[in-house]
C-alpha cells in the first residue's frame, strides 16, 4: 500500500474525514472511561519542530504514549536540519526509522519535500500555509456540540492566513459556507478563493461577514514569523477584534472557537473566551483526540 500523508485536508477524503472524526470521538469516550488502548505499541512517532509549539507538542506526545507508542521532539536547533542537511537526506533517514513523521515549519514546500522521499507517513503541524491538524479538532468540537456542519455558515475574522487556508479546504471537503473578513490586502491565496468558488465569500466588513453565522472563528493578527509585523498588523486589524458585539449578530447558539494561544484585548475581547458560546477549551482537548485517530489511520490504516 502506498503511503498515505496528511500535508493538507485535501489528502483525505470527505467519508475519511467523517469516519476518523467518528472515531476520534469514539477514542475519547473511551480514554475518559480509563480503558487501556496499546494500538501503537512500540510505535514511534518523529517530530520536528522549527517553530514554538504548546498543543501540538503535548497532543502528539501524549497521544503517541496513550496509545502504547513513543514521540521523539527533534528541535532543528539540536539537529543536523538546523545545520543544513538537505531536507531530503534527513526525510529518507528518519523516516526509515520511525512509523511517522510530524513537521511544524515555516515553507509549506519544506513539508512536501520531505513527504516526497519519506517512507513512513508525513503530518504536517502546521505551516505558513496550513494547518490541517488544527481543523481536525475544530471539526470534532463543532459536531460534537451541533452535529453535522453540512450547510452552516461559518465566518472566519482576521488574516488570511495558515488557518484561513485550512478552512476554506474544510468548507469544501465538509460542505459548509464559509465568509472570511479580513482587511485589504490580507485575503486569503487567490487561487484557494477561485477554487472554492460560490463556497467563500470575502468581507471587508466583519459586522456583515457575522451575520445569521453559526461558527464564529479567529486567530493572531501576526503569526509565527511575523514578529516584525506586529505592531503595523495590531492597526490594521484594529477593527476585526472579535467581542461579545459581534458575537451578538451570529445565529442563536453560535459557537465560538480560536486555535490559541489567544491575545486578550487583540483579536478577542477580554473575556470573549468565557463567553457562553465560546468552545475553545473543548477544541484544544479535541487536538489529543483527532490525531490519534489520524496516527492510527496512517501508522495502521485503520478507522475505528
Ligand atoms: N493551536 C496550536 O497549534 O497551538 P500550538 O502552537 O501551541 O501548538
Ligand atoms: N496562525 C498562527 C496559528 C498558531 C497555532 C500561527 O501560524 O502562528
Amino acid at each position: 500500500m502506498p503511503v498515505r500523508h496528511f500535508l493538507t485536508l485535501n489528502d483525505l477524503t470527505t467519508d475519511e474525514l467523517d469516519r476518523l472524526l467518528d472515531h476520534a470521538s469514539k477514542l475519547k469516550r473511551s480514554w475518559r472511561d480509563g480503558r487501556v488502548r496499546d494500538s501503537l505499541k512500540n510505535r514511534v512517532l518523529a517530530m520536528i519542530f522549527e517553530k514554538s509549539s504548546t498543543r501540538t507538542r503535548v497532543s502528539f506526545e501524549a497521544g503517541m504514549t496513550q496509545l502504547g507508542g513513543a514521540a521523539l521532539f527533534l528541535s532543528s536547533r539540536d539537529t543536523q536540519l538546523g545545520r543544513g542537511e538537505p531536507i531530503e537526506d534527513s526525510a529518507r533517514v528518519i523516516s526509515s526509522m520511525a512509523d511517522a513523521v510530524m513537521i511544524r515549519t515555516f515553507e509549506h514546500e519544506t513539508v512536501r519535500r520531505f513527504a516526497s522521499v519519506a517512507s513512513a507517513p508525513v503530518i504536517n503541524a502546521l505551516t505558513d500555509d496550513f494547518h490541517p491538524c488544527q481543523l481536525l479538532a475544530d471539526m470534532q468540537t463543532y459536531r460534537e456540540h451541533r452535529g453535522s456542519i453540512r450547510g452552516a455558515t461559518v465566518t472566519w475574522v482576521g488574516d488570511g492566513n495558515n488557518m484561513c487556508n485550512s478552512y476554506i479546504n474544510a468548507a469544501q471537503l465538509f460542505g459548509f459556507h464559509l465568509n472570511v473578513a479580513c482587511p485589504e490586502g490580507y485575503e486569503p491565496d487567490r487561487t484557494m478563493l477561485a477554487k472554492a468558488g460560490n463556497q467563500v465569500s470575502v468581507f471587508h466588513d466583519p459586522a456583515e461577514a457575522a451575520k445569521g453565522t453559526h461558527l464564529l472563528v479567529t486567530d493572531v493578527w501576526a503569526s509565527m514569523g511575523q514578529e516584525d509585523e506586529q505592531a503595523a498588523r495590531a492597526s490594521t486589524f484594529a477593527n476585526y477584534q472579535v467581542n461579545e458585539q459581534l458575537m451578538s449578530l451570529a445565529a442563536k447558539n453560535a459557537l465560538f472557537m480560536h486555535c490559541l494561544p489567544a491575545h486578550r484585548g487583540e483579536e478577542i475581547s477580554v473575556n470573549m473566551l468565557e463567553h457562553p458560546g465560546s468552545v475553545v477549551w473543548d477544541e484544544a482537548e479535541n487536538r489529543l483526540h483527532a490525531q490519534k485517530a489520524l496516527l492510527e489511520f496512517l501508522i495502521l490504516g485503520q478507522l475505528d
